[in-house]
């Protein structure tokens, strides 16, 4: 077959066209017609062009690992194991790195069996493995209300039903969960899974309580349903007091000793120390790990020894004061992001408005910030790209059905130095005014573009007419746009 080309000619890709699409339409699979890019991906080309501010990535600040520590611990690695770290290793992982993962979780004070691990390609693989366990077409999956943009292209891609709980200060409200699993029970349905993210959640910035940490798994158990605990910020808090993982909650309820038997626990290594490694784990009861083991194999028969050896190394390095060198690492990063979330919530607080409010994150790397309702952040972000060079993830990437959570943006705090995070929001905020000024000038009823006046105190238009009118004038580039026509667009 003669190859098409969608790149740009300087490396970039650019989504094919619908004429070359055409062409092999009939030999995709049905279940890629509920695939959807992920906003991160898109995301994540931004993150690559230095013109722009990008508020929108997941990212960790890689830049604070030592350079000459990371240099010595690949060359340790290399020199001493070569013919390992070139070799396929275990699908379940090898067992110095399963031994690092017990050290985390027991910093997280859950005590967990070394036989109930699974090592992953990362913490997404282990949502995309447990789909491929547990969801058939149209199976439920109950998720909070926003989710994790990057677990919404999974599900959908495994055809599931989403349910989505809106969460509030505390996390996802249980007697939430509980009425609407009656009312999936009334339907015959019950859910496969789930899926929640307790602390510092991403994209919400909430952390669930106690209190309803100890409900969900009582709820749990009295109907049987498998929980996802998706913890990859647990050990990043700024603020507060830690609170138990519903694993160890579980475990709890199970009996002494015993691992926990309905919760599926997912962790990384990419927040507390690199997402370059790739590496992340489950850890689940055992009939349902054999089956994630099984669906690994197919996926990609085992995660990068090169990189597990070199976490297994790093592991094994102590500080002056003779600590886990890991354990000060995450303690650098704690004191780094706390710094840089002061520093956006002063920003927002500054340039945001009235009209806009956000969430105060006790820790991990997101603010969800929600602003006047007549303002979608998808044609938000499509000004503020092209106007301010700023970028972040709009609300709508955390919702299943693509169009809830539309006033609504994720920032990112943590992979952005202070002087970024200023003048990122800064800029968020005068497109934001651009956008009402805009809206405005089409139904005559509102400050022009370029007023100085916050969001929040500007004179009120009908939302109706202003969405319509403001889909026809501003830039959509997720919603179709073609990508002969965005190539000539960013040229
Ligand atoms: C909630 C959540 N789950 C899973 C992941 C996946 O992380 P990784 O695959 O890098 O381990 C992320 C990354 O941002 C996340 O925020």
């Amino acid at each position: 077959m003669e190859r098409s080309t969608s790149g740009t000619g300087d490396g970039r890709r650019t989504r094919p066209a619908a004429h070359e699409l055409a062409r092999y339409e009939a030999l995709f699979a049905a279940r890629t017609r509920g695939m959807k890019s992920s906003a991160m991906r898109e995301m994540m080309a931004l993150t690559e062009r230095p013109d722009v501010i990008s508020l929108a990535g997941g990212l960790p600040d890689t830049s604070t690992f030592a350079p000459a520590l990371y240099a010595k611990l690949m060359g340790d690695v290399a020199a001493e194991s070569t013919a390992r770290a070139l070799q396929y290793g275990p699908t379940e992982g090898m067992e110095a790195t399963v031994r690092c993962i017990v050290e985390v979780m027991a910093a997280e004070g859950t005590q967990i069996d070394p036989s109930e691990v699974i090592v992953t390609t990362g913490g997404q693989q282990v949502i995309d493995l447990v789909c491929k366990t547990l969801i058939d077409p149209g199976d439920v999956i109950v998720a909070e209300a926003p989710t994790y943009p990057g677990a919404v292209p999974t599900f959908s891609a495994y055809q599931a039903q989403v349910e989505q709980i809106e969460m509030d200060g505390d996390g996802m409200p249980i007697d939430a969960l509980e009425s609407t699993l009656d009312n999936l029970q009334a339907q015959g349905k019950r859910p496969k899974f789930i899926y929640t993210i307790p602390n510092f959640q991403n994209p919400g910035g909430v952390t669930m309580s106690l209190a309803r940490r100890r409900r969900l798994i009582e709820v749990a158990r009295e109907r049987e349903l498998l929980v996802l605990e998706d913890n990859p910020y647990g050990l990043l808090r700024y603020e507060g007091e830690p609170l138990p993982t519903l694993y160890a909650l579980d475990a709890e309820a199970v009996g002494r000793g015993r691992a926990s038997d309905l919760v599926i626990y997912l962790g990384t290594f990419s927040k507390i120390l690199s997402p370059g490694l790739r590496l992340g784990w489950a850890v689940a009861p055992r009939p349902v790990l054999e089956k994630l083991n099984l669906g690994k194999q197919g996926a990609d028969l085992c995660s990068s020894p090169v990189t597990q050896m070199f976490v297994a190394a790093y592991f094994n390095e102590r500080s002056a004061g003779d600590a886990p060198a890991w354990r000060e690492y995450v303690d650098r990063l704690k004191d780094l992001y706390r710094g840089r979330r002061d520093v956006m919530l002063e920003a927002l607080a500054e340039h945001f408005g009235e009209g806009a409010r956000w969430t105060t994150p006790q820790g991990g790397l997101f603010i969800w910030a929600t602003l006047d309702d007549r303002i979608d952040t998808t044609d938000l972000l499509a000004l503020a790209r092209k106007s301010e060079g700023v970028a972040f993830v709009p609300g709508r990437a955390a919702y299943v059905d693509g169009r809830s959570g539309s006033c609504s943006m994720r920032l990112n705090f943590a992979g952005v130095a202070d002087d970024d995070i200023r003048e990122g929001v800064r800029r968020i905020g005068k497109a934001m005014r651009a956008q009402l000024g805009l809206l405005g000038s089409l139904t005559g009823s509102f400050p022009a573009a370029g007023s100085s006046e916050p969001a929040g105190t500007a004179e009120p238009a009908s939302t109706e007419a202003g969405d319509v009118r403001l889909a026809d004038v501003v830039a959509l580039p997720f919603r179709g746009e073609t990508a002969e026509k965005r190539r000539r667009r960013d040229r």
